[in-house]
């Protein structure tokens, strides 16, 4: 279906020509003040100064050719130039039916689908998953989501951090606390053990030991950079206890994904692209991008109209040690070569907006990438305290993804509890969905790339701009449609119908928004505009509905209308929270 704002603008314009002047200032917004128009159109005033005619005499000749058109009740020229309107009735129920009968509610489909990767999560193995770790989570499932609902073919890839020093350090502690393990003994030829040699607990402990023994101790960390390398050199004790620490971590971390209603299509890491590192480094250097400077194999990416410092990107170190960047390079070799893509998206923490930029601008140059292949980095800001700091502890420390989820689910129960009477067991489980719609539409409703409080107060309250809220009104709704059946209603039976008061009619406008929205949200890469979005149509919803006696109305014509109305608002609400990545219970 049109966008409504282009089927309108459609018959603003051709007034405009009609009128004698340029279609191109019919352009028509939605009105900035409700209180006297649904949409407006400024042209006039801009066509004056062109014509050198008082833009009321043109709003005037424009508006008396609008008035015999079906599409509006009401069009008015107003000094000094603005033209005011209002939607028809008929207009705005046949369009809303559409919607009702379309698939997505009336969005097309993209002419020629993308193939997009989005790059997100990105944990690193061996580590428990932290608050820093929901943002990327988040914000990247619900811009796959969204992509995909648009149409696109979208691969989500975690891209584990599963390859570099982390690992060395690991198994130099292992090294210490267990110095018979067989796969240290690398003249060692048989089989390696199934069980893994340690826990995910242990290794979650293992790990930050040893990072801090390596800031004190110089000898620790050259063996954890020794450790690394023989990992990467394919030392095969090493690699088979990598597989160890993969087998648990990716277990580990699915489970916890799998509770924030995370799904990567690709459990892709580092390691992957280690194989095709030397291919990459002979091109680079055959092609003369790469050369030799301090030791370390570099390619510049300077360009001349920078204003800031932009360091040569540095591929391999002066030992060999691959880096950081050389296996996200590898990584866009690899997926080049693969699917060809025509958009990555990085979603990442802002703060590594300068590294993305050499990543990127070193693709380009080397030519690692088509030149029409998109490469965006989406940077979320930092999720803070109530002090506005990054996000802590009580005591200071790094929160654990598990206990600030715990926290919430508890603050959720207990607000379910202290609503209604239910049953414990019932109230947990409605906590756990109602949670994660208040964490995540919490984060979600900013825009990523601004930092913003994690006030656990306000995002499980079930009123205002919150996740609960939209709940609320979901349940709300299914709730009226329950009982309609039950009192033998049939609800796909029932048609949207004119409206009969202004609530409704600003419910069935705010509707008409969905697939502009939708859309955009999809182009700019901005979930917050979904959550902005029903955040509106839940308010319109609960004004209607608060002005409105629908179960006990008796003319049935006027009530199946405001069933089909219902059922409409509830699948494009539901819709939008499976896009955010959230669901809504059957009660609360
Ligand atoms: N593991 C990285 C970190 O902890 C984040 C990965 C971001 N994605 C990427 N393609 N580099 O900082």
């Amino acid at each position: 279906m049109q966008k409504i704002l282009n089927l309108i603008s459609q018959d603003v314009m051709a007034a405009f020509e009609k009128a004698g002047y340029d279609a191109e200032y019919g352009r028509v917004t939605i009105s900035n003040r409700p209180d006297l128009c649904e949409y407006q159109c400024n042209g006039a005033l801009a066509l004056a100064r062109k014509y050198k005619k008082a833009p009321i005499m043109i709003a005037n000749e424009v508006a008396a050719i609008l008035k015999s058109e079906k599409t509006f009740s009401m069009v008015d020229a107003v000094a000094p130039g603005f033209l005011n309107m209002n939607i028809a009735e008929e207009f705005l129920t046949d369009y809303v039916q559409g919607m009702a009968e379309a698939e997505h509610f009336g969005l097309e489909k993209p002419e020629k689908p993308e193939t997009v990767i989005v790059d997100y999560g990105g944990p690193n193995v061996a580590k428990p998953l932290h608050v820093g770790h929901l943002r990327p989570a988040i914000i990247g499932e619900s811009v796959k989501r969204i992509i995909r609902y648009v149409g696109h073919n979208v691969y989500g890839d975690i891209h584990m951090g599963d390859w570099g020093l982390p690992i060395g350090l690991i198994f130099t502690e292992l090294k210490l606390r267990k110095p018979d393990l067989i796969y240290w003994d690398e003249t060692y030829t048989g089989e390696y053990p199934q069980e893994p040699p340690f826990t995910i607990a242990e290794l979650e402990e293992i790990y930050p030991t040893a990072s801090g023994k390596s800031k004190q101790d110089a000898a620790y960390k050259a063996e954890a950079m020794e450790n690394t390398y023989k990992l990467q050199s394919g030392v095969r004790g090493y690699r088979a206890l990598w597989q160890h620490v993969m087998t648990i971590s990716v277990a580990d971390l699915k489970e916890n994904y799998r509770k924030l209603n995370v799904e990567f299509d690709w459990w892709k890491g580092e390691s992957d692209v280690n194989d095709i590192i030397p291919r990459m480094v002979e091109y680079m250097k055959k092609e003369g991008y790469a050369y030799i400077s301090d030791g370390a194999l570099v390619v510049d990416v300077k360009e001349e109209t920078d204003t800031k410092e932009m360091p040569p990107c540095m591929i391999l170190k002066s030992d060999g040690a691959a880096l950081y960047n050389t296996t996200d390079l590898a990584t866009i070799m690899d997926r080049e070569e693969k699917i060809h893509p025509d958009k990555i998206i990085y979603v990442v923490d802002k703060r590594q907006d300068l590294y993305f930029e050499q990543v990127f601008r070193c693709a380009r140059k080397t030519k690692l990438v088509r030149p029409e292949t998109e490469l965006c980095f989406l940077g979320f800001g930092t999720m803070n305290g109530q002090d506005g700091k990054p996000f802590k502890t009580r005591d200071g420390g790094v929160m654990r993804l598990e206990y600030l989820m715990r926290e919430i689910r508890e603050e959720m129960v207990r607000k379910i509890m202290e609503g209604h009477a239910t049953d414990a067991g019932e109230a947990e489980q409605t906590a756990a969905i109602v949670a994660l719609s208040a964490i995540k539409y919490g984060d979600l409703s900013n825009q990523a790339s601004k930092d913003y409080i994690f006030d656990i107060d306000r995002f499980t309250s079930f009123e205002g701009d919150t996740g609960p809220y939209i709940l609320y009104t979901i349940v709300r709704i299914k709730s009226i449609l329950n009982r309609f059946q039950e009192a033998g209603g049939d609800v796909e039976a029932c048609r949207i119908r004119v409206p009969q008061n202004d609530a409704e009619k600003c419910l069935m406008l705010q509707m008409t928004g969905f697939n502009a929205m939708m859309q955009s949200a999809c182009d700019e890469i901005a979930p917050h505009k979904v959550c902005a979005y029903i955040y509106d149509l839940a308010n319109a919803f609960n004004h209607f509905y608060h002005e409105t006696k629908i179960l006990t109305e008796t003319d049935e014509e006027k009530k199946s209308g405001w069933i089909a109305l219902l059922q409409l608002t509830k699948q494009i609400l539901e819709t939008c929270i499976e896009v955010l990545g959230f669901e809504a219970p059957e009660r609360m």
